[in-house]
């Protein structure tokens, strides 16, 4: 069994670490590159339909990687031609997703829907915690059940079938306990085929569930209310190919903008969809930063940045995934701040990796309480998770001295040439391959 793509390049990702040296003001443009979790859940989609369906915008992501490996694991065909992957599920041969394919990218869950409206049946391992939370499936669950699946949760696997033979979901009115992206996501793509009228109350509001709306009715589905908190979905019983472009990655854009914020500089970083970061947008202009629209991007600049408070809250609050980036700003401001996570129970272990670096941080529960200091120390630090390691290379970006990043097996997912992009406007990066570094280390050793 050759091993999958995405495992080979974590397996580098994990020798590696980013070495930054911090202190520089920066000046330019950085480009911003199609939504990850936008580009993952229309990479499921395409399993609706039979047809081919052209996915344009994809970042060169090992999330990206994985899920395609998942895709065609199941019979879908999928390959890359620029930034755009051409997919086609077609030839579905199994409905069983690999348990070692979902323990690696939990996002692979999102192909329990499509299976399920698909070929009647799904075996799909539970996604299990990671080290932010645990992650629970129960309103997905709960969904497909009120649309008529038989569904089993037994040795850490979900059996869904629909009864009958060539039988369909059907339509059924479903009211989510919390506005979960993914739940919403999976029930919308299994309502695309279902039977009749489905409605999805208390749904999640975020970007990436019209991005998936935009792609679905592109394919020939019936689907209104995305982005408000009730989807009506008019079941269809096929769906076609479609040719579809991915939005631009909201979470990356304020991570691009915090690097300005957090080095004093400014820097244009487009494509931005301004409604896409509103609450963020907001938040940065209240910590002291100016910012303005030019229709395709926006140029943040910052001098001083003072405290703000913040609390992380489903779309069109302040979003989660860049909880951890905002608070290595804070971090560095003028004055105190709250910074509190709402949405996943253990979603601050970034704080540890910011206090190693002289940063003034106490933690009550899920709050933190920010003194900012005039200056980070450079220190090696571990990123536990995607944004707390694209958090650490903010950090580094402002702090007195080197900064070694680890934890790159994460950023990888999120973020494509991260440290490129940083270093085409003035920072100090460089990827540095550990294992190399030893394998030398005996010649450096009979050289001295
Ligand atoms: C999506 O995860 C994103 N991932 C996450 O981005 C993002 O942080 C999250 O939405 C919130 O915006 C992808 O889109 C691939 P949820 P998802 O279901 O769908 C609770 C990143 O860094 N919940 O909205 O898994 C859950 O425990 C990643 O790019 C239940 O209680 O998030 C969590 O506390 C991290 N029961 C909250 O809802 C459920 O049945 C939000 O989870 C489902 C979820």
């Amino acid at each position: 069994m050759p091993v999958p793509a995405q495992a080979s390049t974590s397996l580098a990702s994990q020798r590696s670490y980013l070495r930054i040296a911090g202190g520089r003001r920066l000046h330019g443009e950085l480009q911003v590159s199609g939504a990850k979790n936008s580009a993952l859940v229309l990479m499921a989609a395409c399993l609706l339909s039979r047809d081919t369906i052209r996915l344009r915008n994809v970042p060169p992501l090992t999330d990206i990687t994985g899920m395609g490996d998942m895709l065609s694991s199941l019979g879908g065909s999928v390959h890359r031609e620029g930034d755009s992957l051409v997919l086609n599920g077609a030839d579905i041969h199994s409905s069983t997703a690999p348990y070692g394919l979902v323990n690696s990218l939990r996002a692979s869950f999102f192909c329990i829907g499509p299976l399920l409206a698909r070929t009647g049946m799904a075996k799909v391992p539970l996604p299990g915690g990671c080290q932010i939370g645990t992650r629970p499936v129960v309103e997905h669950v709960k969904g497909l059940k009120a649309m008529g699946a038989q569904v089993t949760i037994e040795h850490g696997v979900v059996t869904a079938v629909v009864p009958g033979r060539g039988q369909r979901l059907s339509g059924a009115r479903m009211h989510l306990d919390c506005p979960s992206v993914g739940a919403t996501e999976t029930l919308m793509m299994a309502a695309a085929l279902a039977d009749g009228e489905s409605v999805i109350d208390n749904a999640a509001q975020e970007p990436e569930v019209i991005d998936l709306a935009g792609l679905l009715i592109a394919m020939g589905a019936r689907i209104r209310g995305a982005g408000t908190p009730t989807i009506t979905i008019e079941g269809v019983e096929r769906l076609h190919g479609a040719d579809y472009a991915v939005i631009p990655d909201r979470i990356e854009a304020g991570t691009l903008l915090l690097a300005a914020a957090i080095t004093r500089s400014c820097l244009r970083v487009t494509p931005v969809i301004p409604e896409h970061l509103g609450a963020v947008l907001t938040k940065l202009e209240e910590a002291g930063c100016r910012i303005e629209h030019d229709g395709t991007g926006l140029t943040l600049s910052a001098e001083r940045i003072q405290g703000v408070d913040l609390r992380t809250q489903p779309f069109p609050g302040f979003p989660t995934d860049l909880q951890a980036p905002f608070l290595s700003l804070l971090a560095t401001a003028e004055g105190s701040s709250m910074v509190c996570e709402n949405i996943f129970e253990n979603r601050l272990q970034h704080v540890a990796e910011l206090q190693r670096m002289g940063a003034s941080i106490r933690t009550q529960g899920n709050t933190a309480f920010i003194e900012g200091v005039a200056r980070l120390s450079g220190a090696p630090v571990q990123g536990t998770d995607l944004r707390a390691s694209a958090a650490m290379v903010l950090a580094g970006l402002a702090a007195d001295g080197l900064t070694d990043v680890f934890g790159l097996e994460y950023l990888d997912r999120g973020y494509a040439g991260l440290e490129d992009k940083l270093t085409a406007v003035g920072a100090w990066i460089e990827r540095i391959d550990a294992m190399a570094l030893e394998n030398e280390a005996p010649t450096l050793s009979i050289a001295a």
